[in-house]
């Protein structure tokens, strides 16, 4: 019998498809003329998982462990041909079968934990019977997704196909004919306490010691020590408690958020231009980074730097990030060499006509800029297109000063280019819808997250950050402490706290742009003095050996300095401040509210169309932690009415020049 799970366009488990799975296998196991069974995916792929859109409500029966038992309880065997992926429940189904057969090519995982929950359906309790504890540790806990060798290597497929999936699968089926092969009569294979505890230390460092993680590990160890229906038992109940929690929403919600990005970025009107070749103006961390990432994606690269020094350290920087990879075994030397050969250097304008996209990363100086774009001009193809990877300042002046600006465009990276998802793609009032198109297929290309943003100062990442790094240095004069601020942020999931990413970047850098400003400021607007006075006194950061924290040579982390403790007050006394205690809660509080303010303000300010771009933002470029949503999720949370008066609040504290924004604009979808 075959049997068709037909669900467009993932082959989601969803409530009818566990339904019909089970109405299948009771007739299969009914009809005595039928000796063996096959489960198969209709269209590009078997089950990729659970449907999670179910999973904010109850779930209705039948649910998938019932159905999996019933294949397991079925006196013939049942067989699952594979093709496209089977992640999730999907890969727990075919566990709960007596054979598996897949076309090359398909990918394997149980990547719950990536969504906040466990496998629900037994895949912590077969996996580890099947393949031991410290890979399915691995496996579990970091939502790995292998290749069919991969798991034919490790015994998890009985088989690999190149074509005629079902024809085989038919085949495999009738040498079954009276045999049942369940994983669940297997016993786990025996494993040290240490390696046990290794495999688990790893996993939970890489899982940022989330509870999924941990609860997936607890998971997989009692399959050493419990029968396996009472671990399946345990398993259900974890995965139901997780389902149903904040943190496991959020992430549905920034997987769903995700999707619906990409899929907006599909819908434009112009048709992306091809593009090979990449030329990358400035070698240093940005452009190296950027060269890095384009070599990565298998484009064709020339870096050109007009200093010598500085395009020597750069070609160094690339060459030696892929010498790093390959001494440690992620890369091979054949494709080392192969990308190495798409990368070219040079101090010549010339080097720079055969590029499709010219990729501008020098200083941060509109003068600069402004050179640098007329050699640009002077050398490119007419038909490439040009791109600033500034991150403030106005592309449209840069623009305007080519002769067609309907070719420039911002292609904002975060740093480390080579690692940071993000890419904002900054559309300027001159920009073609073929630019625009180009960006977002290049960008997508780079494997990397775009956001489409207006020209504004700081565009959409920055906007958001300057509004939280204003409200932090608000609390530093009215109580709080840089080391307080940090962490609170560092405990509520921010990889680092906003003044050690200042130390990291150089006070200098912000102050200088404070200074260009200082005439557009308001006299009236609330202004915190502290990041000047430590500027003043040489405090640039890490690179001066001291700034918000004090950095001595022997010391490998910032050390609180109760000199800048003592600049804070008396910046407090100066404005007859009288400080008061700050919690976790309220510095935490504080912070998002000010993001939820700003980003209803790049909403109607048209900066960025849709609200959850901005929590993808944040998520991609800024460390905000994932498994929070972001602000836009969490004011959803809080609801329109507490948001309203918790923003009242914030304004008053906050004081003149702080703009309460619309925030009704973040509840539209
Ligand atoms: N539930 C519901 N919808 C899903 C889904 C899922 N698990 N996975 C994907 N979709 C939807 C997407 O939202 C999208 O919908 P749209 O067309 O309306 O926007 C559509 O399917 C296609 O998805 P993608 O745009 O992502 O298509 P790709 O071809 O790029 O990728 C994929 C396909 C590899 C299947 C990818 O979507 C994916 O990785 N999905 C998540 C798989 C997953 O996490 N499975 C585990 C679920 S939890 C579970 O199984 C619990 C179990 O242990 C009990």
């Amino acid at each position: 019998m075959i049997i068709t799970v037909d669900n467009p366009p993932i082959n989601a488990g969803s409530t009818e498809v566990r339904q019909g799975l089970l109405h299948a296998i009771h007739e299969f196991q009914d009809k005595a003329q039928l000796k063996a069974a096959v489960i198969i995916g209709a269209g590009s792929t078997f089950i990729a998982g659970s449907d999670i859109k179910e999973f904010s409500l109850p779930l209705a029966e039948p649910h998938l462990p019932t159905v999996i038992n019933a294949i397991e309880n079925c006196s013939k065997p049942i067989i699952c041909a594979l093709h496209g992926v089977a992640l999730g429940g999907g890969f727990e189904l075919a566990l709960g079968c007596d054979a598996r057969i897949a076309l090359t090519g398909t990918v394997f995982g149980l990547p719950e934990v990536t969504l906040g929950i466990i496998p629900g359906a037994g895949g912590t309790q077969r996996l580890p019977r099947f393949i031991g504890v410290e890979k399915s540790i691995e496996l579990i806990c970091a939502g790995t997704r292998i290749k069919a060798d991969e798991a034919l290597q490790l015994g998890l497929i009985n088989q690999i196909v190149k074509d005629d999936l079902i024809g085989n699968a038919i085949v495999l089926a009738t040498s079954m004919f009276g045999s049942k092969k369940r994983i669940r009569e297997l016993t786990t294979p025996k494993s040290t306490a240490a390696n046990i505890l290794a495999a688990s230390n790893k996993a939970l460092k890489l899982g940022k010691n989330r509870p999924q993680v941990q609860k997936a590990i607890e998971m997989i160890c009692n399959t050493l020590i419990l029968p396996i229906d009472e671990g399946l038992a345990i398993e259900r109940e974890a995965f139901e408690k997780l389902r149903l929690s904040t943190e496991a929403k959020a992430l549905r919600y920034q997987f769903f958020a995700e999707r619906k990005l990409f899929k907006g970025l599909g819908a434009h009107d112009a048709e992306a231009k091809p593009i090979n070749q990449i030329a990358v103006i400035g070698a240093g961390t940005m452009g190296s980074g950027i060269a890095i990432a384009c070599l990565s994606a298998g484009y064709g690269v020339v870096i050109l730097d007009q200093n010598v020094n500085a395009l020597a350290n750069g070609v160094k920087r690339v060459e030696q990030f892929y010498a790093v990879r390959l001494k440690s075994g992620k890369i091979s030397a054949e494709k080392v060499s192969e990308l190495l050969s798409r990368f070219s250097h040079s101090v010549q304008w010339g080097s720079i006509v055969s590029a499709d996209l010219i990729i501008e990363a020098v200083f941060e100086d509109i003068t600069v800029k402004h050179e640098v774009f007329q050699k640009i001009e002077a050398y490119a193809r007419a038909d490439a297109l040009l791109a600033s990877n500034t991150s403030y300042l106005d592309i449209d002046a840069i623009a305007a000063k080519t002769a067609n600006p309907s070719r420039v465009f911002g292609l904002h990276f975060f740093s480390p280019a080579q690692v940071m998802k993000l890419i904002e793609i900054v559309r300027c009032k001159a920009t073609s819808a073929v630019a625009v198109a180009t960006g977002l297929s290049f960008a997508k290309h780079l494997g990397k997250t775009p956001v489409i943003s207006a020209n504004v100062f700081g565009f959409i990442g920055n906007r958001i950050y300057t509004a939280y790094r204003r409200q932090c240095e608000f609390m530093l004069e009215e109580g709080a402490y840089p080391e307080q601020i940090d962490k609170a942020l560092e405990d509520y999931g921010f990889a680092m706290g906003p003044f050690a990413v200042a130390d990291m970047s150089g006070l200098d850098i912000a102050w200088s742009m404070r200074q260009s400003q200082a005439i557009n400021r308001k006299p009236e607007h609330r202004y915190v003095t502290i990041p000047d006075t430590l500027c003043l006194a040489g405090r640039f950061g890490r690179k001066s050996g001291f700034g918000y924290y004090q950095y001595p040579e022997d010391a490998g982390k910032p050390i609180v300095d109760p000199s800048v403790n003592l600049i804070i007050e008396a910046a407090s006394q100066a404005k007859g401040i009288e400080r008061k205690p700050f919690t976790t809660v309220d510095i935490v509080d504080r912070i998002i509210l000010s993001m939820i303010n700003e980003i209803a303000h790049l909403i109607v300010d048209k900066v960025v169309s849709d609200p959850t771009d901005c929590d993808i933002a944040l998520v991609n470029g800024y460390g905000f932690p994932r498994w929070r949503g972001g602000p836009v999720f969490i004011a959803r949370e809080l609801g329109i009415d507490t948001l309203k008066v918790q923003l009242k609040q914030l304004a008053v504290v906050s004081g003149p020049g702080f703009l309460a924004a619309n925030t009704d604009v973040i509840f539209r979808d």
